[in-house]
């Protein structure tokens, strides 16, 4: 059976933990191009993205380069898609073309369900509507595992619109996995509930100064139909700012998927600060997704 890359919660532990070792792995041979670069030789990605992304997209392919692999870049804006051709027949395009593994964004939440039991080949999630987005999940797991040494144990805040991320939906996922804690802050009707017993709701201002790491989130206005943004009124009540870094501790960490919202959800001189891994975070992307693409070849190997 083919092994597809699409949540974290496919994954035991232990699995997760050799992803994150293999991915730190990759973060020490930045020095040894040479040493990586034949182990997706001849082998062939590729990126479809039915939805914008910078970090996710040039991530993946930066990472299938140092390893060796060629990438061909499937833009839907000037495809048959144009002609009516639908997802799954542009896929099996792909598949049929050679492609050895395909990464995939969608913004429907459930799309690869009745995608994946049709495929010979490894599909993997890039971001699925306000579902998972479990390479994203990896690439934090990492940053937070290289920053504390373990996972267990954590106590990691998320503030904004939780409801609609799939970054929040990963972490929450890992959380389960790895048994630390996630506290949900943000506007009111923004914060889904959930039966995870490592998640909690929680008064932003109230958790901020207990936690090891904040993880801000935008509001993914894309995926509201009415609500109305105040910038200055919204950054006022959850925004992270110099003001609250002076109640955090001095070794908790700021995390970002980005793209971020400078003086909205984050305030400008944050987004640098020294207590921020928002670049780092982009940084092991790239290590994060060579994991998952020698993963999904090598898992798939007969
Ligand atoms: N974090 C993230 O998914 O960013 P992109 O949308 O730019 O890929």
């Amino acid at each position: 059976m083919i092994k597809h890359f699409l949540s974290l919660s496919s994954f035991s532990s232990p699995d997760l933990q050799a992803l994150i070792d293999r991915a730190h792995f990759f973060s020490l041979e930045t020095k040894h191009p040479d040493k990586i670069r034949h182990l997706l030789k001849n082998k062939i990605f590729a990126n479809v993205f039915y939805e914008p992304s910078t970090r996710t997209r040039c991530s993946f392919e930066i990472a299938a380069k140092r390893l060796g692999a060629e990438v061909v870049n499937f833009v839907p804006e000037n495809s048959s898609v144009k002609k009516g051709e639908t997802v799954y027949d542009t896929l099996k395009t792909l598949e049929s073309l050679g492609v050895d593994g395909i990464v995939f964004r969608h913004s429907d939440d459930h799309v690869f369900d009745f995608l994946h039991h049709k495929f010979d080949l490894p599909l993997l999630n890039a971001g699925a509507g306000k579902n998972e987005h479990p390479s994203q999940g990896l690439l934090d797991l990492l940053t937070l595992h290289q920053e504390f040494g373990k996972l267990e144990g954590l106590n990691v805040a998320v503030c904004g619109d939780i409801k609609h991320s799939r970054v929040a939906g990963s972490l929450m996922v890992a959380a389960e996995k790895f048994k630390f804690n996630v506290f949900l802050c943000g506007p009111e009707g923004l914060i889904q509930e959930t039966r995870n017993v490592h998640v909690f709701k929680s008064h932003f201002d109230e958790i901020l100064p207990k936690v090891d790491a904040i993880m801000m989130l935008r509001i993914q206005l894309e995926r509201h139909d009415e609500l109305e943004l105040d910038p200055v009124s919204y950054h006022k009540q959850f925004g992270l700012n110099q003001k609250r870094m002076n109640t955090m501790r001095k070794d908790a960490i700021i995390l970002h998927p980005g793209p971020f919202n400078r003086g909205v959800e984050i305030s400008d001189d944050i987004v640098e600060h020294e207590q921020s891994r928002i670049f780092k975070q982009m940084s092991n992307g790239v290590f994060a997704r060579m994991a998952i693409l020698e993963w999904a070849i090598q898992g798939n190997r007969s």
